[in-house]
């Protein structure tokens, strides 16, 4: 991250032990549309400095495995939670999976993927419309029917096309931009509910 956002969200993650403020906004998110229960299996991509696997971590509990990847190794030690260190443009998930003994099967796919931003607009818009995609095409490959999935974006001129890619794999889909979002950033979060249409 270039730059750390000293708000009340940074504060209260501070307090609450939460890695990163971004924690509020997954939170945010579960609040409205009540995703994350207990026993569940989610994938978290993009997952460092992991706040958010921290918080699923309670969420799903003991009986639940939240599993997590990202380019940065994660210094976080939680016991219902395994990270790896990987690019998620280059994984072939279900295999991986295997592989490592995993279950093959998600609840939910969660991904807070960003690219390191170079402040050039169309640059990261870019970059992040990339890991998107790759992000969406991986839930396909790993969500159980009516499973969920959770997506930030930064807006483009892309954007329709892939809420619509959305809209043709989810029962429903949800674009949110939860309160913990800085005002100005063209960030902002899609949401798959219900996997598989029929
Ligand atoms: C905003 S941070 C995620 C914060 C995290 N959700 C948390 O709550 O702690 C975005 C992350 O995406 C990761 N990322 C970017 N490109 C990636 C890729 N190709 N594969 C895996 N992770 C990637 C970055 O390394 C960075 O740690």
């Amino acid at each position: 991250m270039a730059y750390k956002v000293q708000d009340k969200y940074f504060k209260k993650a501070k307090e609450e032990g939460f890695a990163a403020r971004s924690v509020y906004k997954l939170q945010d998110i579960d609040q409205k549309f009540k995703l994350i229960k207990t026993g569940q299996v989610i994938a978290d991509f993009g997952c460092s400095p992991g706040s958010w696997s921290q918080w699923l971590s309670q969420k799903v509990g003991p009986q639940g495995k939240v599993i997590g990847w990202d380019l940065t190794e994660v210094p976080l030690k939680l016991p219902n939670v395994i990270f790896f260190q990987e690019d998620m443009l280059k994984i072939n998930l279900p295999s991986f999976l295997e592989q490592n003994q995993l279950p093959t099967l998600m609840d939910g796919v969660v991904s807070d993927m960003a690219p390191k931003t170079t402040g050039i607009r169309d640059v990261d818009q870019a970059r992040s419309h990339e890991l998107c995609d790759m992000a969406l095409q991986l839930a396909l490959q790993v969500l159980k029917p009516k499973g969920f999935f959770v997506c930030k974006y930064f807006q483009s001129g892309e954007f329709n096309k892939f809420r619509d890619q959305l809209k043709k794999h989810f029962q429903r889909v949800e674009v949110v931009k939860p309160p913990a979002t800085r005002t100005h950033s063209y960030e902002i979060f899609l949401v798959g509910i219900n996997f598989g249409k029929n």
